[in-house]
């Protein structure tokens, strides 16, 4: 008998890969996907705990559960199971049960491949609910089915886990756990089921997913650079990115991989947080401005259409005046064609949460939106510039008209374009006529 299946994500694109992993977890069950929550067997929320909004999300939508499951019973259609998964149930598994009690399972990222045995216990348990937020030994993609039936035109694929750089405001080392990097045959075969479904596209995904060593065939360590050229070397795969980075582990090898592989996209994500070496120091981030231009230079050098996106906090502890001034210099010199910004926000066991110099939120939302302000600039500047050029773009969904289908460009902007004779799944040239900070529209170029 099939049962319905909804699972909420939150946070970012390795949860993403998660859900669809627990999804194919549960298929065997019965379970089978539904867009909606309202009369499904099994919700599960896939959970963020990267700043503090993320993290009260769960527990608002929590509360519109318990009624869901409450009506689901009444009406005499059965039990509800609702289950809280990743980084806010690995991190606060104990206060879930207590203030949402009505919580059947708790599990967190590295858990999730039990989830079939946790439903058949929680079935079997009326009522008790299952919590299972360790960190196993063996990892959990050992236990992961081996398919990847999902189709599309672009996968993740998540290579490197977890994070051992601890960056002083970030849970992520907490949350997910100690590096580990799939070994490169997992991935490749994994990849080879990717594009056999079909797909055309691969993001790489880790948390620090340029700090990838897998163990090679031989036994030897391969980086990242390695891995992008043995993919690139798989046919039928048109387009390799990688997301997120950290600027120390970006390598030689990386670099030259930029430069040689024409399947990997010319735009990186990398992060960069804050323009004042004072604030890179107190965020333990280990390297400095200096370092973080260094390294844009020889990508710049070695991929010369390469385009960046980046992450930058403001108002970390004891940020003056001075030091918002030198991230705002930095972006004005390095210009992103995108960027997301973040108001500091205090994470519970993370070292900065508890320095004494924290910066008013009035400060805060000044510096976001002074600095969200210049971003948005450059994000329009960049796309404009756009205009005029050809380039092939991955057309992956259908647009709000009819005819018109939406693509991504190399530099992942959405492209929209009226179509007649191409198909989603096809790489067309197309010459850019319009631009707006979000989007572009286009032409088939003749
Ligand atoms: N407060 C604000 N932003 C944060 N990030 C991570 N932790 C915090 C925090 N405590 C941001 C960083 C990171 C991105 C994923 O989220 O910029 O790169
Ligand atoms: Fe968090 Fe820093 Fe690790 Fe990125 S590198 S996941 S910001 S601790």
């Amino acid at each position: 008998m099939t049962k319905q299946l909804f699972i909420a994500t939150y946070g970012c694109q390795m949860n993403v890969y998660d859900s669809a992993r627990m999804a194919e977890l549960l298929a065997p069950l019965g379970f089978v996907q539904t867009q909606t929550p309202e009369s499904a067997d099994l919700v599960i929320l896939n959970t963020c705990h990267i700043r503090e909004k993320a993290s009260e999300k769960v527990f608002s939508e929590l509360g519109k559960l318990r009624a869901l499951k409450l009506r689901k019973a009444r009406r005499g259609d059965g039990r509800m199971l609702i289950a809280v998964g990743g980084c806010v149930a690995q991190a606060e598994g104990e206060e879930i049960r207590h203030r949402a009690p009505f919580v059947d399972l708790i599990f967190g990222p590295q858990t999730y491949h039990r989830l079939p045995e946790m439903v058949i216990q929680v079935l079997r348990a009326n009522g008790a609910a299952v919590i299972d937020t360790s960190f196993p030994e063996e990892p959990k993609f050992d236990h992961l089915p081996s398919s990847r039936p999902e189709q599309g035109v672009t996968a993740f694929l998540t290579v490197q886990e977890g994070c051992d750089k601890f960056c002083t405001f970030c849970v992520v080392p907490y949350t997910r756990g100690a590096e580990y990097s799939r070994p490169v045959s997992q991935v490749l075969d994994e990849a080879r089921q990717i594009i056999e479904g079909g797909m055309r596209e691969i993001t790489l995904l880790g948390q620090n997913v340029n700090a990838y060593h897998g163990v090679g065939p031989n036994g030897e360590e391969w980086g990242l650079g390695r891995l992008i050229e043995a993919l690139a070397a798989l046919p039928r795969l048109e387009r390799i990115r990688y997301t997120t980075s950290h600027p120390r582990d970006v390598d030689d090898a990386l670099i030259a991989a930029h430069r040689d592989v024409p399947q990997l996209m010319p735009f990186l994500h990398l992060p960069v947080q804050s323009g004042s070496d004072r604030m890179l120091t107190a965020m333990n981030r280990r390297h400095s401005v200096d370092d973080y231009q260094r390294i844009v230079g020889r990508l710049r050098a070695a991929r010369p259409d390469l385009a960046l996106s980046t992450d930058l906090i403001v108002g970390f502890p004891g940020e003056r005046d001075e030091d918002f001034q030198a991230t705002l210099d930095l972006v004005g010199e390095v210009c992103f064609a995108q960027a997301f910004s973040f108001k500091y926000s205090p994470r519970p066991g993370t070292p900065a949460a508890s320095a004494t110099s924290q910066v008013p939120d009035s400060v805060k939302n000044d510096r976001l939106a002074r600095l969200q302000d210049v971003l948005a600039k450059q994000q329009l500047a960049f796309n404009q510039a756009c205009i005029g050029r050809t380039f092939p773009v991955l057309l992956d969904k259908p647009g709000r008209y009819p005819g018109q289908l939406v693509g991504r460009s190399p530099y992942l902007q959405s492209v929209h374009l009226m179509a007649e004779s191409i198909n989603i799944g096809d790489i067309a040239l197309v010459t850019i006529c319009a631009a707006s900070q979000n989007s572009l529209s286009g032409t088939i170029a003749r």
